[in-house]
């Protein structure tokens, strides 16, 4: 492999986006890799046109290896999906989009972001955990596909000082770890 084909294949610049109605086929590809019942592409183009969410992609030489949803909720954020295509995953691209989410909770005044996730979801567990989020309760059976429970987690406080003191710490250790540059349009 020369030089030219080896730097290309492992991108070291991830780029941040808002998705767009031309990344759908993509999205839904990576949502069906990634999920047990996966939202339609009638369901997740109607989600990009909602004006009370953002939706992010990342990037990688101009595919999208993995997106985000965070719905405005009165004052708080919800992280409504998170997902990175299987090849992709391992790499902080999760990690990163999670931290972006955050970023744009703060931008739109959100003093709090919740989610959920499947009990039995470890890598979400283990992010989440990770990024300073607080486990704060369990909703039986919320998947109605499996009947699993759902973890209700939550992460109080970025509005603040501390808390913004606290991603940009988190938005720094990612850029020195994973030795990638970002570039947020
Ligand atoms: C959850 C998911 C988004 C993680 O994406 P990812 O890009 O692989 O995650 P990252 O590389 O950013 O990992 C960040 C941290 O999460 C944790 N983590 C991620 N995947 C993990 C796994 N398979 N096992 C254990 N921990 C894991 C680790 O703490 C990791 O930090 P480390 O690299 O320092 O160990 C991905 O696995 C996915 O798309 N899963 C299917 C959909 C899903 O479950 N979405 C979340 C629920 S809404």
């Amino acid at each position: 492999m020369d030089d030219q084909a080896s730097s290309r294949a492992v991108p070291t610049e991830v780029v941040l986006r808002r998705a767009r109605q031309s990344d759908l086929k993509t999205m839904c590809a990576i949502e069906r890799a990634s999920f047990p019942t996966p939202w339609s592409e009638r369901l997740i183009a109607g989600e990009l046109r909602q004006p009370d969410a953002t939706y992010l992609v990342a990037t990688l030489d101009d595919e999208v290896v993995g997106f985000i949803g965070l719905w405005h909720v009165l004052d708080d954020g919800h992280i409504c999906t998170l997902a990175v295509d299987p090849q992709h995953r391992r790499r902080g691209l999760g990690e990163l989009l999670v931290l972006a989410a955050m970023r744009q909770a703060l931008e739109i005044g959100a003093d709090v972001v919740h989610l959920e996730y499947r009990v039995g979801n470890e890598a979400a567990a283990r992010l989440y955990d990770k990024l300073g989020f607080e486990r704060v309760g369990v909703r039986e059976r919320y998947y109605s596909d499996t009947g699993e429970d759902a973890v209700l987690a939550r992460i109080d406080g970025i509005t603040t000082a501390e808390g913004r003191a606290r991603l940009d710490q988190a938005w720094e250790r990612w850029l020195a770890e994973r030795g990638m540059t970002v570039v947020a349009q």
